[in-house]
């Protein structure tokens, strides 16, 4: 039976990609989403791949969305936790709802879906889970202390995670990609994005299915001594 994967963040930008690159490795794919509906359908439309609405954010949804894929799909096998936000400001004028919001989604997300399906997982003996950080969880970023925060939290939780999965087949890896084309880079003014560009050494944006070449490599069937690692993919802008 194929496996079955949870991409969260999955309807658009780097997780579209990422579900694509599972479904063409044959994995049975549900992709998860916040609110987009429209963009969910359209997705669903053109690749027939399911959409699911929860928060990830929310520990009791993540729960029930997992338990409506596996009432639906089979077992979990595997979850990409993708699901992502910016909240951007300086500390000044970052309020603590920025700041919530941001640890909530991006770091408490990882947590509430591997809440979920880590049990099945290592009853079952094969899981792979794989945290999409960010270059600025490495390098820090003005105007992003809660974003470079929760995604440094994601590298640190995949380290301690992978530890607890190893002995039972179930790999833990992230990925930290530097500036992808997608709708959240959009969202950056055009002044500030051409001074970051000018900064990749390969000289431009990363596109998405580069990002989610990598996350299929992770979750191969072959990947099992692969654990633990963070794979860095931003045309060189941090080596990390
Ligand atoms: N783009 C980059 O340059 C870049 C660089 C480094 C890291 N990343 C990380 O890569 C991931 C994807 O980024 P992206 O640029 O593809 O983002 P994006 O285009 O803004 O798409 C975000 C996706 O996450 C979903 N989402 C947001 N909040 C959610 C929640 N609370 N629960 C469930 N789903 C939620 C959105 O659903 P809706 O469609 O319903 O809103 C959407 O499908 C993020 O974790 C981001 O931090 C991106």
């Amino acid at each position: 039976m194929a496996r079955v994967a949870v991409v969260t963040g999955g309807t658009r930008g780097i997780g579209e990609a990422i579900s694509l690159a599972l479904k063409e490795a044959g994995i049975t794919v549900a992709a998860n989403y916040a609110g987009n509906d429209e963009k969910a359908a359209a997705f669903t439309e053109r690749t027939g791949i399911k959409a699911y609405k929860w928060d990830v954010g929310d520990f009791d949804a993540c729960a029930a969305g997992v338990q409506q894929v596996e009432a639906e799909l089979g077992p979990v096998d595997i979850v990409v936790n993708n699901a992502g936000i910016t909240r951007d400001g300086t500390i000044l004028k970052m309020t603590r709802e920025m700041w919530e919001d941001v640890i909530r989604i991006n770091l408490g997300g990882c947590f509430n879906m591997a809440h979920a399906v880590f049990p099945g997982m290592r009853t079952r003996k094969w899981g792979r889970i794989v945290n999409i950080g960010s270059i600025n969880g490495q390098a820090g970023q003005y105007g992003q202390v809660n974003y470079a925060a929760a995604k440094s939290g994601i590298h640190g939780f995949t380290k301690a995670l992978a530890q607890e999965g190893a002995r039972f087949g179930v790999t833990v890896n992230a990925i930290a990609p530097g500036y992808i084309d997608t709708d959240m880079v959009a969202a950056v003014p055009a002044d500030v994005l051409e001074k970051i560009v000018a900064k990749i050494p390969v000289g431009r944006l990363g596109q998405a299915h580069e990002i989610a070449r990598a996350v299929a490599f992770l979750c191969a069937e072959e990947g099992g001594f692969v654990t633990g690692s963070t794979l860095s993919i931003n045309g060189g802008q941090h080596m990390y």
